[in-house]
């Protein structure tokens, strides 16, 4: 395949605007990764001493994550306001009538920083319909994103891109520093019998899903993953198959994952590559969200393994 990077991709037919923030997106991630690659040499690890506005113990990369993404993104003319996983709420730019907003979890898989396993960037696109982009701006359901996708800083450093209908992959090349097109279209194989999912919770997840899985993993036809980076579990389910589970659970009911900055954008990718995501019966695209940091149970990827495992029961 001949090398085309992801600016020369996005020119051929990509609104230009949206374009920009597609590359601001990708500009912050390789800023990003490069802290960390340089781990405890960049001063990368470790907390940060703040708890969020989730009730989480910020990491010293979350902050610094954060930090870049807001920079970058507030540089932009067409983005109108951020929302981010570690800011309160959102932070506007006085722009008016600037076309996007930009929802992202500047650092996902936090739990992971400190001991060398993949963690990613998630990000989400959405129109600004004008007026004061505040954090009401924010509260549309799913299947308006314009674009989404995430970076995943694994081996490699991967964008995994949703836009216009298709999800497509483009990968560092840690040499240039430019993210180049390896994976044209991403469709999910069906037929994987792979559960992506934290078993510590089996016991607490809504019945029908608790006894189905259990008789997937007890029956010995299925497998289990589980990463603890929902970018790093969902990256394995693009490529290989099977699903990813983080559904709601009896002491909580609405799960443990962002339905603005993780289920929104990973939803997309899902639905362009062949999959389904589901918050209970429920089509996660069609929620409309609440509140800003609104969380949900989530049960994602093959169709067909989604129904044998009763996620909409
Ligand atoms: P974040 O690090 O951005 O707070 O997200 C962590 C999320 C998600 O990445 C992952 O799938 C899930 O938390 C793991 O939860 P458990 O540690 O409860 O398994
Ligand atoms: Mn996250
Ligand atoms: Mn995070
Ligand atoms: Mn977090």
């Amino acid at each position: 395949m001949s090398r085309i990077n992801l600016g020369d991709w996005l020119a051929k037919d990509s609104e230009a605007r949206l374009a920009s923030v597609i590359l601001d997106v990708a500009s912050a991630c390789v800023e990003i990764s490069r802290l960390v690659r340089g781990g405890a040499l960049s001063g990368a690890l470790g907390e940060a001493g703040a708890v969020n506005v989730q009730g989480e113990t910020q990491k010293k990369l979350d902050v610094l994550s954060n930090e870049i993404c807001k920079a970058r993104l507030g540089a932009n003319a067409a983005i109108a306001a951020i929302a981010s996983e570690e800011e309160d709420h959102a932070v506007g730019f006085e722009r008016p009538d600037a076309p996007f907003l930009v929802a992202f979890d500047p650092l996902d898989g936090s739990s992971n920083i400190d001991v060398n396993v993949t963690i990613g960037t998630i990000f989400s696109v959405l129109p600004h319909r004008g007026g004061e982009a505040g954090d009401d701006a924010f509260l549309q359901p799913g299947r308006n994103q314009l674009a989404s996708g995430y970076v995943s800083y694994g081996p490699q450093t991967c964008l995994m891109l949703a836009l216009g209908g298709k999800t497509l992959q483009f990968t560092l090349d840690p040499a240039t520093e430019t993210f180049i097109l390896t994976h044209e279209r991403i469709v999910m194989p069906g037929g994987t019998p792979m559960i992506g999912a934290n078993l510590s919770n089996l016991a607490r997840w809504a019945t029908p899903i608790s006894e189905a899985a259990r008789a997937c993993l007890d029956g010995g036809t299925h497998n289990q993953r589980w990463v603890g980076s929902m970018v790093a579990d969902i990256h394995r389910m693009l490529h290989q198959g099977g699903v990813f589970l983080y559904p709601g659970q009896v002491d909580k009911p609405n799960g443990k994952l962002r339905l603005l900055y993780e289920c929104n954008p990973i939803a997309l990718l899902v639905a362009n590559a062949g999959g389904a995501s589901f918050f209970g019966a429920r089509r996660v695209l069609e929620i409309e969200p609440e509140t800003l940091h609104q969380r949900i149970g989530f049960a994602s990827g093959d169709p067909e393994l989604l129904t044998l495992l009763r996620v909409t029961a």
